[in-house]
């Protein structure tokens, strides 16, 4: 593909005059809109809900329209340098697809994650496998091409088990392990607890967990559905503490990633203790309600980094301008969460395809209308918005 994604709208202009029009919607309020309609209601509300009554997760969302980009003229920027190197790697992009448990399920055959691949594969934007995957994690990152997987660690209470995963994702060729460290518990989400929905405890996406000899070792035999998911439940999540972070480290010399730090004394000390990576994130508004927006606390977590190791983010993300903001205020990384998984319901691969390249797009077309060359033009034209738009 085209390294200038701001190209694709010419594909669809050009298609136009030749009578294809595209079926796809351009903006991503109508492509979610729509996905919603194909998808059955208890996984929608999964994927659509949030802790409390959202109001995080909403305002997530809106504090996007706080920041504003200040246009630079004159600049000529028709080339836009939007690639990113991380751990001794060159990205095209910042955009990443954020890890998301049930992206296995959102597509009509149940092999969602092997989607995520082939669309990593079609459009260089890196995927985070989670944990929780319709197909073990071998078989999915052998779809992702040359474009490199990340892998997302949900970390077992049982030490081996954490163990075995992370050498299995060392072992099929991923090249970093996020460990999230908000969710070893779920937050209070009402949606699903009106509808009784956990998706994982009706045996979806454990596939990780079954293909693994540590878990079957535990498991001593009994591999019925019922024992599946009561082990896995009892299993699932370790309240890790600070003094864990050396025996994490042991496991691999992988870069290390933290998802979920969101305070700058926690970062620099994640980084003082050898990570590689922080990726600040509220996990969407759906952890804990009451809290502050992932954007808002950005500054803060980036500042802290200090430029010693990316710094991820994610939440709320909504647009290529959107990603936009988000290197401003001092991402490396931009991760899509929902709206990646709308675009997989809405068509598969090719729905997602365009989902991530509408998202190019727009980022590549901002920074040539707004003159931005490059990142660090973005940096210094970011400013908070003089009214308040929502
Ligand atoms: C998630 N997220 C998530 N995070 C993670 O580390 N492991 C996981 O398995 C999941 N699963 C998951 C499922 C669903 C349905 C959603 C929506 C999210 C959180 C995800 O990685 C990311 O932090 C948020 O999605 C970002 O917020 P937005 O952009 O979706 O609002």
């Amino acid at each position: 593909m085209s390294q200038s994604f701001g190209d694709y709208q010419l594909e669809i202009y050009f298609s136009a005059l030749h009578g294809r029009i595209s079926d796809f919607p351009m903006d991503y309020a109508t492509l979610e809109r729509r996905a919603a309609h194909t998808l059955p209601p208890s996984l929608l509300s999964y994927i659509a809900g949030g802790a409390g009554d959202e109001a995080t997760q909403r305002r997530n969302v809106d504090v996007f329209a706080e920041w504003g980009l200040v246009p630079r003229m004159l600049v000529g920027a028709s080339e836009r340098d939007m690639s990113v190197t991380v751990w001794g790697m060159t990205l095209p992009s910042p955009i990443f697809m954020a890890p998301v448990g049930v992206a296995g399920l959102v597509t009509k055959d149940q092999h969602g994650d092997i989607a995520v691949a082939q669309a990593a594969a079609a459009t260089g934007v890196p995927a985070m496998f989670s944990t929780l995957m319709q197909d073990p994690l071998e078989d999915v990152i052998a779809h992702a091409g040359e474009t490199p997987s990340f892998f997302q660690l949900y970390t077992p209470k049982d030490r081996d088990l954490a163990a075995s995963l992370v050498e299995r994702a060392t072992h099929a060729g991923y090249r970093g392990i996020a460990v999230t460290l908000d969710t070893w518990i779920p937050g209070w989400r009402p949606r699903d607890l009106a509808s009784g929905s956990f998706p994982q405890l009706r045996g979806h996406a454990l596939k990780n967990y079954t293909s693994d000899p540590v878990f079957r070792r535990i498991l001593g035999g009994k591999e019925d559905p019922q024992t599946v998911v009561s082990t896995w439940a009892q299993i699932f999540g370790n309240p890790l503490t600070w003094a864990d972070l050396e025996w994490l480290r042991s496991l691999t010399d992988l870069p290390i990633i933290l998802k979920g730090i969101a305070h700058a004394t926690d970062a620099r000390r994640a980084i003082d203790a050898g990570v590689d990576g922080i990726y600040c994130s509220n996990h969407g508004g759906r952890q804990a309600n009451g809290g502050l927006t992932a954007l808002e606390l950005l500054p803060a977590v980036a500042e802290a980094c200090d430029g010693r190791v990316p710094v991820l983010f994610d939440s709320g993300v909504r647009s290529g301008s959107d990603v936009v903001k988000a290197i401003a205020l001092g991402a490396t990384m931009v991760g899509i969460g929902r709206p990646y998984v709308y675009g997989l319901a809405l068509d598969g691969v090719p729905g997602l395809i365009h989902l991530l390249r509408m998202f190019l797009a727009e980022a590549d077309l901002l920074m040539a209308v707004n003159g931005y060359p490059d990142f660090a033009a973005v940096r210094t034209n970011v400013q908070r918005s003089l009214g308040r738009w929502t």
